[in-house]
């Protein structure tokens, strides 16, 4: 067992807390560069710096934000007043939390699917991250559905790296969020999401388990089940709770502690709705708490009207929020859409 076992129980504790989700604001410069591309906000270090503290100084955040993750470049900067992000974060009771896979490359001999990087150095890289201040982590492993993908292969040499990061992380103090993102993009069924989704989550405990990481202390980051972006019958808010939650409940085990989901390319209100009926409906069903992990369902709105224009950051603080509330009412089962 970790040495930090207690730590990372702690950790997790306080990261699932009733009511509360993760932040995910932990683009990538390239992700972030597109996002502002797109609003014409120009793609510097300086703005990038100045969105995320908008995000972070936000009033009241810490009532609906356990805990934030955050990418490489902006766990190293502070705010305009020079508080660092991370001791800001510390004072108002957000655990701050690091990216570390190195992004999802061309998986070799498998046309169309992609591995994620990152293994070389990491256990530098945790001891360094650990040192500044974070206490969990965060590592996406990508899901192409097509008609012959995934293939096996890409499933296992995924959840292989998965594995590999979840142990070196919890012999260094961090609680590993392992991510798995089946891509809504495509025009596949819902029930195809759900088979894909099944054996993804099977290749991936059968590799935490052989690779030894503690079950009960990592944060289970999926998609839901849904239906193709493209696919002519898109299922119902019923039918994509349903099937997510009994993909869930055959395919996690008791022993992890928490679930928190990715929005995924749904509409923000879709992403709240869903979680909600999860809570609403099934909460007694379900052995873990179940959360949200969003960043476009919780971040777009106040990246759109804040646009690059410093004038706007207190109406963008406001949207961001509202979204944050929301889907802290959903994650109790407790959102109607009266409330947006
Ligand atoms: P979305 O909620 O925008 O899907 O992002 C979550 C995330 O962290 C992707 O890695």
């Amino acid at each position: 067992m970790s040495s930090y076992a207690q730590e990372l129980q702690s950790t997790v504790q306080a990261m699932m807390t009733d009511g509360k989700g993760i932040l995910a604001m932990d683009e990538s410069k390239s992700t972030c560069d597109r996002r502002f591309e797109k609003l014409n906000i120009p793609t510097t270090e300086e703005r990038r710096r100045t969105y995320r503290e908008l995000i972070l100084t936000t009033p009241h955040l810490a009532d609906f934000i356990s805990s934030a993750i955050l990418f490489d470049e902006t766990i190293r900067q502070s705010t305009q007043a020079g508080v660092p992000f991370v001791k800001f974060m510390q004072n108002i009771g957000i655990i701050p939390g690091i990216k570390l896979d190195l992004g999802a490359k061309d998986l070799a001999a498998c046309p169309g699917e992609k591995v994620t990087e990152g293994l070389d150095g990491l256990r530098d890289r945790i001891a360094e991250y650990y040192q500044i201040g974070a206490r969990f982590a965060k590592w996406r492993a990508v899901i192409t559905i097509d008609t012959d993908t995934p293939s096996e292969t890409c499933l296992v040499a995924n959840a292989h790296a998965l594995a590999r990061y979840a142990a070196l992380c919890q012999e260094g103090g961090l609680v590993p969020i392992v991510e798995t993102e089946v891509l809504i993009d495509g025009n596949h069924t819902i029930d195809r999401c759900y088979e894909v989704t099944e054996r993804t989550l099977q290749v991936t405990f059968d590799q935490l388990k052989l690779n030894r990481v503690d079950l009960e202390r990592i944060i289970l980051k999926p998609s839901m089940v849904l239906s193709g972006a493209n696919c002519s019958e898109q299922a119902s808010v019923e039918k994509v709770v349903e099937m997510t939650v009994r993909c869930l409940q055959n395919n996690v085990p008791d022993a992890v502690p928490g679930i928190a989901f990715l929005s995924g390319g749904q509409s923000i209100e879709r992403a709240t709705a869903h979680l909600n009926l999860i809570n609403a409906q099934y909460a007694a069903q379900c052995p873990w708490t179940v959360t949200f992990s969003y960043a476009r369902a919780i971040q777009q709105p106040a990246l759109d009207y804040w646009h690059g224009d410093d004038a706007n950051i207190p109406t963008a603080q406001q949207m961001l929020l509202h979204r944050a509330k929301l889907n802290s009412a959903a994650a109790q089962g407790k959102y109607t859409p009266e409330m947006e």
